[in-house]
C-alpha cells in the first residue's frame, strides 16, 4: 500500500478516505449529532491551546510508555471503539486488530463490530479491550459480557452518554446499509433491544441508569470505565459505584451537539477525581500535540476513533498501523521541543 505510505499526516488520511469511502459511508463516520458544533469544537479547541517550548532540556532519551490499569502501553494512545468496520474496509475488524498490533497498540471493540471477539482476539497482538452498549436485557448484557471477557478482552467501556440515539442528520441522510451477510456478531445473534429511537413519531429512550452500570461492574470481572463522562459530578459518582476509570468523552460529537469539546471538559473531571482513578480521553484528536494538551491537562492516556477508521478505509491494517505511527512521531517530537523526555514530566506548565 505506497499510497497510504505517502501520508504525512492525519489530515491527508481523513482527504485520501473521502476519495476512497463511499459518500455516504464516509458521512457516516465523520459526520455527528445535528449541526455537528461540537464535532468542530472537539478539534478546534485543541488547535487553540498553545504549547510552551522549553529548550536545551537533555531529550535525547523519550519515554512515551505508560502504565494503565495493570497494562504496560508503548504510548498514551489507544483506539477507541467505532461500529461497523465492515463498511469501511472489507476485512473489517480483523485489520483494525492488525494495523493495531503492527503499532502496538490497544484496541476497543465495539458491541457494534462486524467481527465476533473471538476472531479479532485471534490475530490481536496486543491487548483487547471491549465496549459495551448496555441492552435492555440483564441477562443478554451478561452473556455479552462474559463472551468478551472469555474471549480475552481484559477491559470493559460501558458506554453511558446515548440512551437515547441523537438525531444524527448526515447519518440520516446517508442512510447506509450493512453489506448482506454483515452484522453484529457480538451481541450474540439475540434479539435486541428496542433500540432507542428517535424518529419524527416519538423518543425512546433505553433504560440506562447508575444501578444498572454497577450491576455490570459487579458482574464483569474485569475493570470496568464508564465512556462518556463530561462533567466533575458525574465522574465522582463513577468512582462512587466502583468504576475503575473514566473516559471524557462526548461520543465524537455523535451524541448530544453543543456540549463542549472534550478537551475543555477534561481540567474539571481531573481536578474532581485527583488522581483516584485513570481518566482518559477522545474526540477531535488529529496530531500528536493533541495528545501532549491532553496530558498537560492530567489525562492517563488518549483514544482516537475517526482518523484510523480513515486509515483503514485508505490502507486496511497498514492505513491502521500508519495514522498510529504518524501520531506517535508527532507526540514524540512535542515531547522533545517542550522538554519534557518522560511522560511523569507532563503537566499544565507545558501549555502557554
Ligand atoms: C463511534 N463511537 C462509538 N463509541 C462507542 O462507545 N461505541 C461505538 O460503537 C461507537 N461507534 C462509532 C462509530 C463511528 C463511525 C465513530 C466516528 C465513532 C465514538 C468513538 O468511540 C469516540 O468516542 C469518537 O470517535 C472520538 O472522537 P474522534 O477521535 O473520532 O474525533
Amino acid at each position: 500500500m505506497n499510497l497510504i505510505a505517502e501520508l504525512t499526516n492525519v489530515h491527508e488520511v481523513e482527504e485520501a478516505a473521502r476519495g476512497v469511502l463511499d459518500g455516504p459511508v464516509f458521512d457516516y463516520v465523520a459526520g455527528g449529532a445535528a449541526d455537528e458544533i461540537t464535532v468542530r469544537w472537539n478539534v478546534e479547541k485543541y488547535r487553540g491551546l498553545r504549547l510552551r517550548p522549553k529548550v536545551l532540556e537533555d531529550v535525547s532519551s523519550l519515554r512515551p510508555e505508560i502504565d494503565l490499569l495493570g497494562q504496560r502501553l508503548t504510548m498514551p494512545i489507544l483506539l477507541a471503539p467505532t461500529a461497523n468496520h465492515r463498511l469501511v474496509h472489507p476485512e473489517g475488524e480483523l485489520a483494525t486488530a492488525r494495523g493495531a498490533g503492527l503499532a502496538g497498540v490497544t484496541m476497543v471493540l465495539s458491541s457494534g463490530a462486524n467481527t465476533d471477539i473471538t476472531e479479532v482476539a485471534r490475530v490481536a497482538t496486543q491487548p483487547l479491550w471491549f465496549q459495551l452498549y448496555v441492552q435492555h436485557d440483564r441477562e443478554l448484557n451478561r452473556d455479552i459480557v462474559q463472551h468478551a471477557v472469555g474471549a480475552g478482552a481484559k477491559v470493559l467501556c460501558v458506554t453511558v452518554d446515548n440512551p437515547v440515539e441523537a438525531a444524527r442528520n448526515r447519518e440520516q441522510r446517508a442512510a447506509v446499509k450493512l453489506p448482506p451477510g454483515v452484522d453484529h456478531p457480538n451481541y450474540l445473534g439475540r434479539p435486541r433491544a428496542p433500540r432507542f429511537t428517535v424518529s419524527l413519531d416519538e423518543v425512546r429512550p433505553q433504560k440506562l441508569d447508575w444501578a444498572l452500570v454497577e450491576w455490570l461492574g459487579s458482574i464483569a470481572g474485569v475493570p470496568v470505565l464508564l465512556k462518556g463522562i463530561m462533567t466533575p459530578e458525574d465522574a465522582e459518582r463513577a468512582i462512587g459505584i466502583g468504576a475503575a476509570g473514566v473516559i471524557v468523552s462526548n461520543h465524537g460529537g455523535r451524541a448530544l451537539d453543543t456540549v463542549p469539546a472534550t478537551i475543555e471538559a477534561l481540567p474539571a473531571v481531573v481536578d474532581r477525581v485527583a488522581g483516584r482513578v485513570p481518566v482518559l480521553v477522545d474526540g477531535g484528536i488529529r496530531r500528536g500535540t493533541d495528545v501532549l494538551k491532553a496530558l498537560a491537562y492530567g489525562a492517563t492516556a488518549t483514544l482516537v476513533g475517526r482518523p484510523y477508521l480513515y486509515g483503514l478505509a485508505v490502507g486496511g491494517a497498514e492505513g491502521v498501523a500508519h495514522v498510529l505511527k504518524i501520531l506517535r512521531m508527532e507526540f514524540l517530537a512535542a515531547m522533545a521541543l517542550t522538554g519534557r523526555p518522560t511522560i511523569a514530566s507532563i503537566d499544565r506548565t507545558v501549555l502557554w
